[in-house]
């Protein structure tokens, strides 16, 4: 049956077809060389030195040259380096002005590296995924080890250090006042704190508690915490110090952790318990839309983040056995809305804000 329907394409189909599944192929392998880039200091020292050949850019890298050209070929042959032969038959590599941006700026709220700094953590789990896939059941964050929890960190940080205090606090209403005075904030899902911590340190007369289930996350938030002297803020494991049910909490963060919790809905009940009547929780989770259709029309990564959603989301979601497993794309606005209804939650507003991933919403008792 299979051999006949095979046999009956077309060839041009086929080498279209072909070309397409080969293309992806050739973006997995070069993500495993940006990767290298990153990890080995090439895009760093690129960014300092331009025009460089492969045996220049190996001396300044401490690098062997036969690895690093076949290496900056691969990057050149991406469109990733810049790449012109010399009048006497050197090949010179620089970056442009935007590659050094997102490859080599890590204060840039551009910079793109956190992803594939953990990419040998994700890939790696495929191993994992049959299993998986048989039994249903998932694996959660630390199963990507530490450096997948610093991969995380780089990859949220950014953004939240460039935007955070110029342009998301504003956009809560009251919440500027409410911190400067003093407020009971906390973090869920916090992994490694950036946030929270850029918070506790901007905003002293406020008290900071920031939860994870990831013992690698919160090990690095403490490193973290310790390094910058901080007194106003905690780390802890909400399954060994639980989330406060007083209504005693001013601010509630979520940033992108709602879908890849196992029971979401439980934790927006969590949060209405947490928060006072008059407080606010910030909901800030992936740019979701209604279904497949409309994520494959509206989201040019509608397939990256579908995998990365049965690599990493949803397999933290489905990790354990009655997980709801909403993943990457899963809490749509519409879904969050209702979700937060049934939690207690009776105003929901999403804010104007600009975010290539996310989307923000403001969500009031
Ligand atoms: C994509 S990371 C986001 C981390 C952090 N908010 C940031 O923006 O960098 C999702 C985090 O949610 C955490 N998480 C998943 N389920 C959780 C739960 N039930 N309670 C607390 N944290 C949870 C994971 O361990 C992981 O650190």
């Amino acid at each position: 049956m299979e051999t006949s329907r095979a046999a009956a394409a077309q060839a041009d189909a086929i080498k279209m077809f072909s070309y397409g599944v080969f293309t992806k192929l050739e973006g997995a392998v070069t993500a495993g060389m940006i990767h290298l880039g990153d990890r080995l200091g090439l895009y760093t020292f690129l960014a300092q030195n331009s025009n460089v050949t492969s045996k220049e850019i190996a001396d300044g890298c401490g690098l062997h040259e036969r690895w690093v050209r076949e290496w900056a070929y691969n990057q050149a042959a991406a469109h990733l380096l810049t790449s012109h032969t010399s009048a006497d038959g050197e090949v010179l590599f620089g970056l442009s002005d935007e590659a050094v941006a997102v490859l080599a700026t890590p204060e840039h709220p551009a910079y793109g590296m956190g992803m594939f700094h953990r990419l040998p953590q994700t890939m790696r789990s495929l191993d994992d995924m049959p299993t998986a896939f048989r039994t249903g059941l998932g694996l959660d964050y630390d199963s990507h080890g530490p450096e997948g929890a610093v991969g995380i960190e780089r990859s949220f940080e950014p953004w939240n250090q460039a935007f955070l205090l110029p342009v998301v606090v504003p956009a809560v209403e009251g919440l500027h006042e409410r911190l400067s005075e003093g407020a009971s904030v906390v973090d869920i899902g916090c992994g490694a704190g950036g946030a929270a911590m850029l918070l506790a340190q901007t905003f002293p007369k406020s008290n900071f508690v920031g939860y994870d289930i990831s013992q690698f996350a919160l090990e690095r938030a403490r490193e973290r915490q310790s390094e910058r002297s901080l007194s106003n803020i905690s780390f802890v494991d909400p399954r060994t110090s639980p989330i406060v049910q007083d209504g005693s909490v001013d601010f509630v963060m979520t940033f992108d952790c709602i879908h890849d919790m196992t029971h979401p809905q439980q934790m927006m009940q969590t949060i209405r318990r947490a928060l006072r009547d008059d407080g606010v929780w910030l909901l800030v989770d992936i740019k979701a839309l209604d279904g497949l259709d409309q994520n494959m029309a509206k989201n040019p990564m509608a397939s990256l983040m579908y995998g990365i959603s049965i690599l990493s989301c949803m397999s933290s979601a489905m990790s354990s056995s009655d997980g709801a497993g909403l993943g990457t794309l899963g809490l749509s606005a519409a879904r969050a809305q209702e979700m937060a209804e049934s939690a207690g939650f009776t105003r929901f507003r999403q804010l104007d804000i600009d975010h290539s991933v996310n989307a923000f919403y403001e969500v009031r008792p």
